[in-house]
């Protein structure tokens, strides 16, 4: 067993964190308040190679493993959680079900766009009535020549905004349940798709939260993913590989607020000492390195397991379950560590306290991660 990482992925690790420390860090707080990623970011996102990071590089990707592109948005989100999820999404739920499900002529149709940055990619399963319950989708589709016709809502699509590429799921038939899902490729301008609203949030505010009307979307059939039927189980395994990314957004969440915590406490002086001399915040940063060491494990555990081609399921809940509760943790115990001033906008851990939050939420509840986990430890019965 090495616990290591690899040199090349010390090596991608430490040109991310350069380029964060020049290129992210100094926005991070603008991206908040104006509600937006600055395009000309997302365009060197692009270039350095982060839109696709274990994508094959004929396919315009970096051709790295998935542990890498973890790390890619770790070490973003330690700065910007907005532009960590950005990355996230776009890879884990749009990409990653193209490049598994998709037949060769859909990744080269879609995936040298989705890896340049020039298309933004989302993923629409959310509903207004379906959001844990991700089975009882009412969004349909009916096959019309040599078109499928799609009609219905979805609701809180990360990245919908930039109307991009969405991998749609669509029912045929509701009495089928899951069975009767099906996943489509679709360009976010076709006619028929209208973005209803942005949604204004408590936390990553400069990332797109967006609701949908669809409305007699018309989508070549040679943009069905997979097969008639399959659309659940891509669903479920996009959204196994896509808890990974947002584990590493939580962990990037939790390690930028302990970062600054830790510093704040050597120089913040009261009674006459630094305030780390205090037992009371001496136990408050064990708990927090604690929190993220052991996320950090099981989130690269995950990572490795994928890239090893063995089952990962229950690791990858586990993972967004421990590293989005450290970070909601370890961002909570931050601000008590800067006191008053942990609660005005400059010293930014106020901010990333609400970013937090949502890595609790989305991609999967954290009650939803113990129904996968529990079922599992359960299965034999
Ligand atoms: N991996 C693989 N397969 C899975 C699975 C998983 N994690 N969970 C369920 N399945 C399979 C089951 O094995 C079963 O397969 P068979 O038909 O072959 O038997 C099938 O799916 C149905 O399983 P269940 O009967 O257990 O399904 P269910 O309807 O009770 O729901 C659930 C199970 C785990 C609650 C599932 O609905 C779920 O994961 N819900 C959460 C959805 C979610 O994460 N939404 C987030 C959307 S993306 C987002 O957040 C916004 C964004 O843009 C970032």
């Amino acid at each position: 067993m090495d616990f290591e990482l690899s040199q090349d992925h010390k090596v991608l690790r430490d040109s991310v964190r350069e380029f964060v420390e020049h290129e992210v860090k100094p926005i991070a707080r603008q991206i908040d308040e104006e509600h937006m990623i600055p395009d000309a970011l997302v365009a060197k996102m692009a270039d350095l190679g982060l839109l696709g990071s274990y994508l094959p590089e004929e396919l315009g990707g970096a051709g790295m493993d998935l542990l890498s592109y973890i790390l890619v948005v770790e070490e973003v989100s330690k700065a910007c959680a907005s532009s960590g999820v950005l990355i996230s999404a776009h890879t884990s739920l749009c990409c990653g079900p193209i490049l598994s499900f998709g037949n060769e002529e859909q990744q080269r149709r879609w995936l040298p766009d989705l890896t340049s940055g020039r298309s933004i990619g989302c993923f629409l399963l959310t509903e207004p009535d379906a959001g844990s319950d991700a089975g009882s989708i009412k969004t349909s589709y009916r096959r019309e020549g040599d078109d499928f016709v799609i009609t219905g809502s979805k609701i809180f699509i990360t990245n919908g905004g930039y109307r991009g590429t969405g991998i749609v799921f669509a029912t045929s038939d509701r009495s089928l349940k899951h069975k009767g899902i099906s996943a489509f490729i679709v360009d976010l301008t076709t006619p028929g798709v209208e973005v209803l609203r942005n949604e204004e949030k408590m936390g990553i505010r400069g990332s797109y939260t967006t609701a949908f009307a669809l409305d007699q979307v018309r989508v070549p059939a040679a943009n069905l993913l997979g097969r008639e039927g399959e659309g659940f189980k891509i669903a479920m395994d996009t959204l196994n590989g896509g808890r990974i990314g947002i584990a590493a957004q939580a962990l990037g969440i939790a390690e930028g607020a302990f970062e600054r915590a830790l510093a704040y406490s050597k120089v913040r002086k009261q009674f006459g000492a630094p305030i780390c001399d205090n037992q009371a915040i001496q136990f408050k940063l064990a708990d927090m390195h604690a929190r993220i060491e052991g996320a950090r494990l099981v989130t690269y555990r995950a990572a490795w397991l994928k890239d090893a081609g063995k089952n990962y399921t229950l690791d990858s809940a586990l993972s967004k379950m421990l590293a989005s509760e450290a970070a909601t943790f370890v961002t909570k115990e931050a601000i008590q560590i800067h006191g008053g001033y942990g609660f005005i906008c400059d010293y930014e851990v106020e901010r990333m306290y609400r970013d937090a939050k949502i890595t609790e939420i989305y991609e999967g509840t954290n009650e939803v991660q113990r129904v996968v986990i529990s079922k599992l430890l359960l299965a034999d019965r």
